[in-house]
C-alpha cells in the first residue's frame, strides 16, 4: 500500500465512533429485532465492527446495487443481489459506507419501502452533506466529511484500498 494521502479519520476515532453508534442503535431498537441491511461492498467493514457491538438480537442481510450509468446523474439503481430475508413488517436499518449525492440510497429506499417494512432507517458511516441532491434523512451517521475523495474502511478507489483501517483523503 503505497497510496499517498492524508489520514483524516484515524483508526482509534473510527473505533470509538462505531461503538457509540452501536450503543445508540441498541437503545433505539430494543425489543424490535431489526434486520441490518448492508449495501455491498463498501459498508461490509462498517457492518462487521458495528454489529459486533450491538447488544440486541438482530439479523443481517446484504444487497448489491448497480447504477444505470453514473448514479450521480440519474440515481436509478438496479438490485444485482437481492436480500434473502423478507422485510415485510420488519424493522430495517440500512448501512451505507458514504452518502454523497444521496441519489443511490433515495432510489433504494423507494424499492424497499414497497415491500412494506414496519420501519426503515439509514445509518451512514460517512456523510458528505455538501454534495446532497436527494432529499434524504440520515438517521445515524458516523462522521461528516468535506469534498475530498476518501478511501479506506471499506471505501475504494477502483476497488483498491478498502482494507485500510483509517479514512484517507486522496486528491491526485
Ligand atoms: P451517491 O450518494 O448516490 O452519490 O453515491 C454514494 C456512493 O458513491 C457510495 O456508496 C460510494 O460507493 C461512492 N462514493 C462516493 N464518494 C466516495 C468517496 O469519497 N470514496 C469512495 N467511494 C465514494
Ligand atoms: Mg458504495
Amino acid at each position: 500500500m503505497d497510496q499517498k494521502g492524508k489520514i483524516i479519520i484515524p483508526e482509534k476515532e473510527i473505533r470509538k465512533r462505531v461503538e457509540e453508534l452501536a450503543e445508540q442503535i441498541s437503545r433505539d431498537y430494543e425489543g424490535l429485532n431489526p434486520i441490518i441491511i448492508t449495501v455491498l461492498r463498501g459498508a461490509v467493514y462498517f457492518m462487521v465492527d458495528l454489529t459486533r457491538h450491538l447488544t440486541i438480537p438482530h439479523r443481517i442481510d446484504f444487497l448489491a446495487i448497480a447504477s444505470y450509468g453514473p448514479a450521480t446523474q440519474t440515481g436509478v439503481v438496479r438490485i444485482t443481489k437481492d436480500l434473502d430475508l423478507d422485510i415485510h413488517n420488519e424493522h430495517v436499518l440500512i448501512l451505507e459506507d458514504i452518502v454523497d449525492t444521496g441519489l443511490t440510497l433515495h432510489y433504494l429506499l423507494r424499492i424497499l419501502k414497497e415491500r412494506g417494512p414496519a420501519s426503515i432507517k439509514i445509518c451512514a458511516f460517512l456523510d458528505r452533506a455538501a454534495q446532497r441532491i436527494a432529499n434524504l434523512n440520515i438517521d445515524y451517521k458516523g462522521f461528516e466529511i468535506g469534498e475530498d475523495f476518501v478511501v479506506g474502511y471499506g471505501l475504494d478507489r477502483e476497488e483498491k484500498y478498502r482494507n485500510l483501517p483509517y479514512i484517507m483523503a486522496v486528491n491526485d
